[in-house]
């Protein structure tokens, strides 16, 4: 009886508390970084560390767990805000006081960004534990069936966090220009092994319970989950790779390199600080080529080749260590300082590893594609400058070759203009200065005015910073890559390719870069017979390279050669890298019979497809 007067009361205080919240006022206004994707006010209260504890329920696709945060308030505020997204928020307590629980309140739910949940804390709170459990349908997770495994035998889960899903399996405050540390003890089913971004066991144990700790202080998009049957494999001793049995040989042999790739990026931009470098393999539905999560890669399976030729993705996501996880955008308008600077410093890696005429080609591939991105949003459209406005909208609209090509190709020409020697320099104090911390567009500005530029209007002039950041499409000065292995290429094509023998084909278009150059190239115009030729020669379309597949598929529905379609039923029903299946799903909508067989494609495939990749393609479909 007593309850309801008492539950009223409540209810009115914390009304009146949100209300009178709207008034307080960030002290340090020029110290505030606004980050559109987060409802979190880190200039008043902000999280230094998680004590994360979880309990992974396959049954139920659930996760149960307690997040307890050591916040910092020098200020006194009286609130701290975090990041939701679906969760189930069950209880609160601050510090130990396990009697009380404090105010709290949801904000309103946006599609996107989720809702702000407001905790009410005394001036002395050390400690905010929220009790929550996640939503079957948390976008970050996705709970793989014993069928899309490799294996088939046992259920998989992992997360994606990148870039704004960590909400989804974690209240936290989501913003990549806020750092923690955090320990985690992780239960799980006991024929399994959970893996997290953080030091890792190696080897199953009798309980299903684990533990971890991440001692660096990270962003919250870098916080991951893994658990399955895993097992791993040493490559070297600072270096191994974990995957489902099935796996684990062809996955070790892949990533051999990774030792000499590690090195090689040391001796460029300083040490490797987080402690051991290991892979991942995840089931093949996984949306991204790779995600940087610290000591533990996340990778698609479908870069496992067999001839290694795909494993660039090692070397970019291992110079995310630096470029991303150590100096992290502060925001994602800047997206490109992560990805561009990694694109960067990867085929530095590569040159240094496999020679110049093999990063040639990947930067004149990588060219290829920001053309074509360029085209595609038309080359004065604002999302074609590496600044972006994202207010109020998806991080995922970054996602795009700009970032990563366009912020490649700035930070080359600045080499070009100011040489190796300086630039690379220019870059190991930028990694140093910066590490564990966040960089805004205005910290890179004055870095660069103030270590390369020093007030040299020539050199001014010649860099262009404000052209690369600020305006549109590509700067007129910009000195484009060039592959003299591709030239003999273009050679080739400017005949008839039936006129070629098959010998001289085949002698001149041989690696997989070559023959991604060569099928991108091919013109509009090609015939069905020209193509039926080019693959009597080249066996693309029953090729196990997955860019190779991606490519010519692409290709193939433009020009609606049959003999593709059961292969590439087989490759959107096992693939769910978005890179790949968005463009297909995409080309194949552009007809009439296209879009019955697109439609047909994905209602079977969607249930296996992660949330990251569903969203992108319910949205293209609902346009058609
Ligand atoms: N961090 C990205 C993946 C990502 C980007 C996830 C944005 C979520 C939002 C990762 O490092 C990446 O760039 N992956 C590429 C690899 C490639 C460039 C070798 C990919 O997935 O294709
Ligand atoms: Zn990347």
């Amino acid at each position: 009886m007593l309850k309801k007067p008492l539950m009223l009361i409540c209810i009115l205080l914390t009304i009146l508390w949100v209300a009178c919240k709207q008034n307080t006022k960030p002290q340090n206004d020029s110290e505030k970084i606004v980050d559109p994707h987060s409802y979190a006010e880190p200039e008043h209260v902000k999280v230094k560390h998680l004590d994360l504890d979880l309990d992974v329920d396959f049954k139920q696709q659930i996760i149960k767990g307690i997040a307890v945060w050591t916040i910092e308030n020098p200020n006194k505020y009286d609130e701290i805000v975090f990041d939701t997204k679906g969760l189930n928020i069950q209880k609160i307590v601050l510090d130990d006081k396990t009697s009380e629980e404090p105010f709290y309140a949801l904000g309103d739910e946006n599609e996107i960004f989720g809702q702000a949940l407001s905790i009410q804390i005394a001036p002395e709170t050390k400690k905010v534990s929220i009790y929550y459990y996640t939503n079957p349908g948390a976008e970050a997770l996705q709970w793989v069936a014993p069928a899309q495994t490799f294996g088939r035998q046992s259920s998989f889960l992992y997360t994606q966090s990148q870039a704004i899903l960590a909400r989804t399996w974690i209240p936290c405050q989501d913003s990549p220009s806020i750092r923690f540390t955090y320990n985690a003890k992780v239960k799980v089913p006991k024929e399994f092994l959970a893996l997290m971004s953080a030091e890792n066991p190696q080897k199953r144990n009798s309980d299903g319970i684990y533990t971890f700790q991440q001692k660096h202080p990270i962003p919250s998009y870098l916080m991951a989950l893994a658990v399955g049957d895993i097992r791993f494999k040493k490559i070297n001793e600072m270096s191994g790779v974990y995957a489902e049995p099935a796996m684990l040989d062809k996955a070790a042999h892949e990533f051999a390199d990774v030792g000499k790739m590690l090195s090689a990026a040391e001796s460029l931009y300083g040490k490797y600080l987080w402690g051991r470098y290991d892979i991942l393999v995840l089931p093949p539905s996984f949306p991204f080529g790779g995600m940087e999560n610290p000591n533990l890669t996340f990778a698609t399976p479908t870069v496992i080749a067999g001839d290694r030729s795909l494993a660039n993705l090692v070397a970019h996501e291992l110079a995310h260590s630096w470029s991303g996880n150590l100096a992290t955008n502060a925001t994602w308008n800047d997206f490109w300082l992560n990805e561009g600077f990694t694109m960067y410093f990867e085929r530095r890696i590569i040159e240094k590893l496999y020679g110049k005429d093999e990063a040639d080609m990947q930067e004149v591939l990588g060219y290829k594609d920001l053309e074509n991105g360029i085209k595609d949003f038309g080359k004065t459209h604002p999302d074609t400058r590496l600044n972006l406005d994202l207010t109020d909208r998806s991080p995922d609209d970054a996602v795009t070759d700009i970032a990563y090509e366009k912020g490649f190709l700035f930070l080359k020409n600045i080499e070009l203009v100011v040489g190796r020697e300086k630039f690379d320099h220019f870059l190991k104090q930028y990694f140093a200065k910066y590490a564990f911390k966040s960089v805004t567009l205005k910290d890179f500005e004055d870095e660069l005015n103030n270590n390369v530029i020093k007030d040299d209007e020539n050199l001014k002039t010649a860099i262009n910073a404000y052209g690369w950041i600020y305006q549109p499409g590509i700067p007129k000065n910009a000195k484009l890559p060039h592959s003299a292995r591709f030239d003999a290429i273009d050679a080739l094509r400017s005949g008839s390719i039936q006129g070629q023998p098959a010998d001289k084909l085949s002698r001149n278009i041989n690696s997989t870069n070559e023959k991604l150059y060569f099928i991108q190239s091919l013109p509009d115009t090609i015939s069905l017979k020209q193509m039926q030729y080019i693959d009597s020669v080249f066996h693309f379309t029953t090729s196990h390279n997955s860019e190779i597949q991606y490519a010519w598929y692409l290709l193939s529905i433009k020009k609606d050669y049959q003999p593709v379609y059961s292969y590439l039923d087989t490759f959107l029903n096992t693939v769910g890298r978005r890179k790949f299946i968005e463009p297909l799903y995409s080309e194949l909508l552009t007809t009439e019979k296209g879009k019955k067989m697109a439609k047909d494609f994905y209602e079977k495939n969607r249930p296996n497809y992660h949330a990251v990749s569903t969203r992108t393609l319910d949205k293209l479909f609902s346009k058609k």
